[in-house]
C-alpha cells in the first residue's frame, strides 16, 4: 500500500460445514503429571543440561521474558497440569468453550507399566475420562502412543525393538477391547516422522541417536505396528475410524521457477510427509493432520525457516502452509482432521489471529473441495513443551505454575464464538 492510500477492509464470511467438528488437544505426559515413562526418566536425568543449553539456544528476549527457562525444574514434568485429577473441571471449561470434540492420548507406561500386565484400574481411569467426555457431548479423539513408552520397553529398544509392533499391538487390543464403545477415533501414532527425527536422526530427544540405519527400522516399526493395529481394532469393533496422525509441513520452493528446489521441496514432502501414509497405505480410514512448520528449501543452500512474525519460540507464523498441505493431503481421498495448530504465545498477542488466518486458509480448502471434518487446536492447556519444558505457553487456557489455576485467555473466547458459530466473519485488508 502506497502512502496516503486509504486502507480498504474487506468482510467475508466463512462457515464451515455441517458437523464440523471443533475443539482442541493434550497429551498424557504432557498433561496428566505423576509419570514413570521413558520421557520422565530422561527429565530426571537431563534437566540440568537443558537449563544449562537454554543459556545459548535463545534470545536474550526469550531468557528476559521467560527466565524459568534457565531453572532445571522447568524440564522436569513432575506433577505438569494435573490433569489426570481434575479431567473433569478441563472438560466443563472446554465443554463452555463450545468444544464438541477433544484430542487426548492414553499413557501406555500407566496400562501397562510391567510387560505383560494390564491394570484394569487405568483403564477404568480413562473410561471415567471418556464418560466424562461423553456427557458434556464432547466427542473424543483418542490417540495411543503420543511420544512416551514404559520402561520395560524402553529397556527392551523401544521403538526399535524387533518386536514393537507386536508389544504395541498387544496393548492397542486392549485398550480397545475395554474402551472402545466410547471412541469413535483411534490415532494409532503421534507424529512417527517428528519422533523418529528427533531422537533417531538429529539426537535431540531422549538417549539421542544419531544413527540413520536405526531411523529406518523405527519408521518401519511404526508402519508395522500401525498397520497389525488397524486390522486389530476394526477385528474388535467394526465401523470404527482408525489413523495415524502426521506433523505435515509445507515445504515450498525458494524459487518458484528453480528445478532444483522445486524437485528438493518435492523429495523432502515425499519423505517427511507422506512416507509413512504410503508405507500404511489402505489402513486408515481418516487423516490426522497436525500443522505447524513451512520451510523453505533452495539448492544449494538447504532448508530454511521463513521470516515473519513468529511465536514466542521464534517459530514462524504461516497461515497459507496449511492449505497447501491440505490440499496435498486431499489426494488420498481420506475425511481429513486437523488434531493439532497452535503456537506458544504467553501475552495472547498473537493467538486470535492465529486461528482466524488458519481457519480461513482451511475453509478455503475446503471451498475447492479438501473434506476436512474438524479442527482441534493445541493446546486446550498450557503444559510441558516437550525438551522445552514449561515456559513456551501453547494453552487456550492459562495454567498457573504454582496454584494450578486455570484462566481461560481472550482468545480462547473468540475461538469458543467460532466453534459456537461454525464460523465468523474475516477481515481482509487490501
Ligand atoms: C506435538 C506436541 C507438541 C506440539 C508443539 C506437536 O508436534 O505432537 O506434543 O507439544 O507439537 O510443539
Amino acid at each position: 500500500m502506497q502512502l496516503g492510500e486509504i486502507e480498504k477492509v474487506k468482510k467475508e464470511k466463512i462457515v464451515f460445514p455441517r458437523g464440523f467438528l471443533w475443539g482442541a488437544s493434550t497429551s498424557s505426559h504432557q498433561v496428566e503429571g505423576g509419570m514413570n515413562n521413558d520421557w520422565s526418566d530422561w527429565e530426571e536425568s537431563n534437566a540440568n543440561g537443558l537449563a544449562e543449553e537454554a543459556k545459548i539456544k535463545w534470545s536474550q528476549w526469550q531468557k528476559v521474558n521467560f527466565p524459568e527457562m534457565l531453572k532445571a525444574d522447568n524440564y522436569i514434568s513432575g506433577r505438569a497440569c494435573d490433569h489426570y485429577n481434575r479431567f473433569s473441571e478441563d472438560f466443563e471449561i472446554a465443554r463452555k468453550l463450545g468444544h464438541n470434540a477433544h484430542s487426548f492420548s492414553i499413557e501406555w507406561s500407566r496400562i501397562e507399566k510391567e510387560e505383560g500386565v494390564f491394570d484394569k484400574r487405568e483403564i477404568e481411569h480413562y473410561r471415567m475420562v471418556l464418560e466424562d467426555l461423553k456427557k458434556r457431548n464432547i466427542r473424543p479423539f483418542v490417540t495411543l502412543w503420543h511420544f512416551t513408552n514404559p520402561l520395560w520397553l524402553r529397556d527392551l529398544g523401544g521403538v526399535e525393538c524387533k518386536k514393537f509392533p507386536f508389544y504395541f499391538s498387544r496393548y492397542a487390543k486392549f485398550v480397545v477391547e475395554e474402551l472402545g464403545d466410547l471412541v469413535d477415533f483411534w490415532i494409532t501414532f503421534n507424529e512417527p516422522n517428528i519422533y523418529t527425527a528427533n531422537v533417531y536422526v538429529n539426537g535431540k530427544w531422549l538417549f539421542g541417536k544419531k544413527d540413520i540405519m536405526s531411523a529406518i527400522r523405527v519408521f518401519k516399526n511404526f508402519a508395522k505396528a500401525h498397520n497389525l493395529t488397524y486390522d486389530e481394532i476394526h477385528s474388535i469393533r467394526k465401523g470404527t475410524n482408525v489413523g495415524l496422525a502426521n506433523n505435515i509441513l509445507y515445504f515450498e520452493p525458494y524459487y518458484k521457477k528453480s528445478p532444483f528446489d522445486i524437485v528438493g521441496a518435492k523429495i523432502l514432502s515425499h519423505i517427511v510427509n507422506r512416507e509413512i501414509l504410503n508405507m500404511t497405505k489402505g489402513k486408515h480410514d481418516f487423516l490426522a493432520i497436525q500443522y505447524y512448520f513451512h520451510r523453505l528449501v533452495n539448492f544449494p543452500r538447504g532448508v530454511m525457516e521463513g521470516h515473519g512474525i513468529a511465536s514466542d519460540m521464534g517459530w514462524e507464523i504461516f497461515p497459507k502452509g496449511i492449505y497447501h498441505v491440505l490440499k496435498s493431503m486431499s489426494k488420498y481421498k481420506l475425511p481429513i482432521y486437523i488434531t493439532e495448530n497452535g503456537l506458544a504465545d504467553s501475552d495472547d498477542s498473537r493467538r486470535e489471529q492465529f486461528i482466524k488466518n488458519h481457519l480461513y486458509w482451511v475453509h478455503r480448502a475446503v471451498k475447492e473441495g479438501v473434506d476436512v471434518k474438524g479442527y482441534l487446536h493445541w493446546s486446550l492447556l498450557d503444559n510441558l513443551e516437550l525438551d522445552k519444558g514449561y515456559w513456551p505457553r501453547f494453552g487456550l487456557v492459562e495454567v498457573d505454575r504454582d496454584t494450578l489455576e486455570r484462566k481461560v485467555r481472550p482468545s480462547a473466547l473468540r475461538y469458543a464464538k467460532i466453534c459456537k458459530d461454525n464460523g465468523f466473519e474475516m477481515e481482509i485488508r487490501e
